[in-house]
C-alpha cells in the first residue's frame, strides 16, 4: 500500500484555497480537505493502518498540515472579508452626485453701507484712515474742548475702562489720564492733526460706543464715520456743498436737504444736516467748522487754516438705504433678517 502524498495533499489544498474567492466556495474547500470525509481527515484516520514503522513520521507530518492549513484558511477568509469592506466602501461613493454645498459667510448691511459711503467719500478725494477704539480721554474730551466736569461730557454717555480715581487728585495735580471705549470718531481729528499737516481730507470710519438705553434708533454701538478738512481757505459754504453732495449721490440727486444751528464743543459754528424722508425732517449727521483754538493747538495758524469736520451714524444710513425700522436688527444676530442681504452689491 502507497504511504499517502502529504506535500502533494499541501500543494493541492493551497492552490484551491487560493482560487476560492467567496464565502461558498471557502466553505466548500473546508468541506474537502478538513471535513468529516475530507482528505486531510482521510490521511489521519488511516495511519493506524500504516506499517509500524511508517505510523510515527507520518502521523505526525498530517497533524503539522492540518493545522498548517488551519491557520491558511483562517488567514484567507481574513483577507477576503478585508477585500469585501473596502469594495463595499468603494461602492457606496458615488462621485458624479453633486457636491454638497458647505455655508458661505457674507458681509454684514453694516458693513455693505461703510464700504459704499466710503466709496463716495473716496470719489470726492478723502483718504481713509482708521484709530484706536480704546482711546485717552484726552483725546475723546479735553483736547475736543470737553473739559472734565465740564456739561457737555453729558452728551456722550460713557463706558470707561479704567475707574475715577477714588480719592481724586491732589489739589492742583493733573487728574491721572484714563481710558474708555470712544464715544464718537472725533478723537482722530487730534491724532490725524498731530502726524499731518494741511491740505488734510480724510475719513475716519470706525465703531463707537455710548452708555445709553437702546431704542429702535439707538445701540449701544455705533459705526461712525469721521471727516476732517482742513486747508487755507476752507469755508462754511465748503461744508455745506461737500455734505449735500454725500447725501445727494449716496440717497438721491431729489433728496431735500437742510442744515440747522447745533452745538459742538469742538466746533464753531456747529450744524446739523436734516434730510426730507418720509414726509418728516431727519437728523443724519453733526458738522461744522473745526475751532480755532483746536487748529492753534495742532500748532497751525488759525487765521491761515479753517477747516471743517463732520460725524454721521452708517447704521443710520443703512436703515435709510435698505428701509430698515429699527436698528436693533443689525445686532440681533438673526440669520432671517441678515441673510436678506446675501449678494447685496455695496
Ligand atoms: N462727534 C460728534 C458726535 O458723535 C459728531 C460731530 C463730528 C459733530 C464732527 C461735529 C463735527 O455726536
Amino acid at each position: 500500500m502507497a504511504l499517502p502524498d502529504l506535500a502533494a495533499l499541501e500543494a493541492d489544498a493551497r492552490r484551491e484555497l487560493a482560487a476560492a474567492s467567496d464565502a461558498a466556495a471557502l466553505d466548500g474547500w473546508r468541506t474537502r480537505y478538513l471535513g468529516r470525509k475530507g482528505r486531510l481527515t482521510g490521511v489521519l484516520r488511516g495511519v493506524r493502518d500504516l506499517p509500524a514503522a511508517d505510523r510515527p513520521a507520518i502521523g505526525k507530518g498530517a497533524n503539522a498540515l492540518k493545522g498548517t492549513l488551519e491557520a491558511a484558511f483562517d488567514e484567507r477568509r481574513e483577507a477576503l472579508l478585508r477585500g469585501a469592506s473596502v469594495a463595499q466602501a468603494a461602492a457606496s461613493v458615488d462621485v458624479t452626485l453633486p457636491a454638497r454645498s458647505l455655508p458661505q459667510g457674507q458681509l454684514h448691511p453694516v458693513t455693505l453701507t461703510r464700504r459704499a459711503m466710503e466709496g463716495v467719500f473716496r470719489e470726492m478725494g478723502f483718504d481713509i484712515v482708521e484709530g484706536p477704539e480704546v482711546e485717552w480721554d484726552s483725546y475723546n474730551f479735553d483736547r475736543l474742548r470737553i473739559p472734565r466736569d465740564h456739561p457737555a461730557r453729558d452728551m456722550w454717555d460713557t463706558i470707561w475702562i479704567d475707574p475715577e480715581d477714588a480719592g481724586g487728585p491732589a489739589e492742583g495735580a493733573e487728574p491721572p489720564p484714563r481710558r474708555l471705549l470712544r464715544t464718537h470718531t472725533s478723537p482722530m481729528q487730534i491724532r490725524y492733526l498731530e502726524t499731518h499737516r494741511p491740505p488734510i481730507r480724510v475719513i475716519v470710519p470706525g465703531a463707537c460706543y455710548r452708555y445709553e438705553a437702546t431704542d429702535a434708533t439707538h445701540e449701544w454701538m455705533l459705526t461712525q464715520i469721521e471727516g476732517l478738512v482742513i486747508d487755507e481757505g476752507v469755508s462754511f459754504p465748503n461744508l455745506k456743498g461737500t455734505l449735500e453732495s454725500f447725501v445727494h449721490r449716496f440717497l438721491g440727486p431729489d433728496l431735500e436737504t437742510r442744515f440747522r444751528c447745533d452745538y459742538f464743543p469742538f466746533v464753531e459754528p456747529g450744524a446739523e444736516l436734516g434730510i426730507r424722508w418720509g414726509g418728516r425732517w431727519l437728523e443724519v449727521l453733526g458738522a461744522g467748522m473745526v475751532h480755532p483754538e483746536i487748529i492753534e493747538a495742532a500748532g497751525l495758524d488759525p487765521e491761515r487754516y479753517t477747516g471743517f469736520a463732520f460725524g454721521m451714524g452708517v447704521e443710520r444710513f443703512a436703515m435709510l438705504r435698505y428701509g430698515i425700522d429699527d436698528i436693533r436688527y443689525f445686532y440681533a444676530n438673526d440669520l432671517r433678517f441678515l441673510e436678506q442681504f446675501r449678494g447685496s452689491a455695496t
